[in-house]
């Protein structure tokens, strides 16, 4: 089995990606770790035990992380998300906060890598505070992980929170630094761009909607804000390349879940601009070698979305009956 840890901050998208992991037979979810970012890490701990219960999965143990980035204030997104980060529809038998464990998220990420030496992969769907904080408590901490899959950054300057920064680079960019740096294991990234380039059709999200199951209900009344905002066409002008639907954090799980996901990487070394009064939060590709860092990342460029659709990667998470 594959072992994984996700940190999310459980927005549509970090659901979906949770939901994907919960529904491959052969992914064992180790542990869901929570951060601020689409909103706070209340109610992004609420959200994931709301997931959870959906897929009847409330035995994965949550953990509460990170509730503002390393320095700065916390920035939200509200607009996409829904204040409550899920779309705004509340559901009267949510799990509460007493099904979170007492740990804390920081020291469950070292615990449980400790626990598995070499073997879990880390899918990070958020800002990147937790991680920052887990390297810095335990240094080894990135070397005994076997892979780290990041949804964030940018390929090519075209931010969708600042001007050049993608939400989950812009809302800890300190964050960011130190996990592109300091995290010398296999890193995996899944850009804003790169996310853009690989929409889900329109009629896919249709059909998956359409499903009778209980969590294709629960998605479909998730995921109806965003995507009527999706649909709007201020969000398609500010969108990369045509129309449908961008669940960023799907594919950075896609590529932790199946390994024949991506069919083209680049290997180059990255880092994060803290200082630039329009750049603070942009990835930076050094496509030369100028930095001088022996370790590089796989920024991903392209997928093979047919195959994934026929081997079920995306539909599983909708429409598998419970
Ligand atoms: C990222 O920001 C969040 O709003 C999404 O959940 C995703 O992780 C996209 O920029
Ligand atoms: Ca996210």
């Amino acid at each position: 089995s594959k072992k994984l840890l996700v940190d999310v901050d459980c927005g549509v998208d970090d659901a979906q990606a949770i939901m994907m992991a919960l529904a491959t037979p052969y992914v064992e979810v180790l542990g869901i770790t929570c951060v601020h970012g689409n909103t706070n890490v209340e109610n992004v701990c609420k959200n994931t035990l709301r997931v959870l219960q959906a897929c009847n999965r409330l035995e994965i143990p949550v953990f509460r992380g990170a509730a503002k980035p390393i320095l700065g204030n916390v920035i939200s997104a509200g607009n996409f998300h829904g204040q409550d980060g899920l779309g705004d529809a509340p559901d009267p038998n949510a799990p509460g906060l007493d099904m979170l464990q007492m740990e804390g998220a920081v020291s469950a990420l070292i615990r449980i890598v400790n626990e598995n030496p070499g073997e879990v992969s880390l899918v990070a769907t958020a800002p990147l505070t937790n991680l920052a904080l887990a390297v810095r408590m335990e240094p080894s901490f990135p070397s005994k992980l076997k892979g780290l899959y990041i949804m964030g950054g940018n390929i090519e300057s075209r931010g969708n929170t600042t001007v050049c920064a993608e939400f989950n680079f812009a809302a800890d960019p300190e964050a960011a630094y130190i996990v592109l740096n300091d995290f010398l294991c296999p890193t995996y990234i899944a850009s804003w761009e790169f996310t853009c380039y690989s929409k889900l059709p329109w009629s896919w999200c249709d059909d998956w909607l359409a499903q009778e199951s209980e969590k294709a209900r629960f998605m479909a009344r998730i995921f109806r804000h965003s995507m009527e905002v999706s649909h709007s066409e201020r969000a398609q002008a500010e969108m990369v390349d045509g129309m449908g639907f961008v669940s960023c954090d799907s594919y950075a799980m896609a590529a932790a879940i199946d390994n024949t996901f991506v069919t083209e990487s680049d290997h180059m070394a990255v880092s994060v601009e803290l200082t630039g009064t329009h750049t603070r939060g942009m990835m930076i590709l050094d496509t030369l070698g100028m930095l001088k860092k022996t370790h590089k990342a796989f920024v991903m460029r392209k997928v093979n979305m047919e195959r994934s659709s026929k081997n079920g990667l995306w539909t599983s998470s909708w429409s598998q009956p419970l």
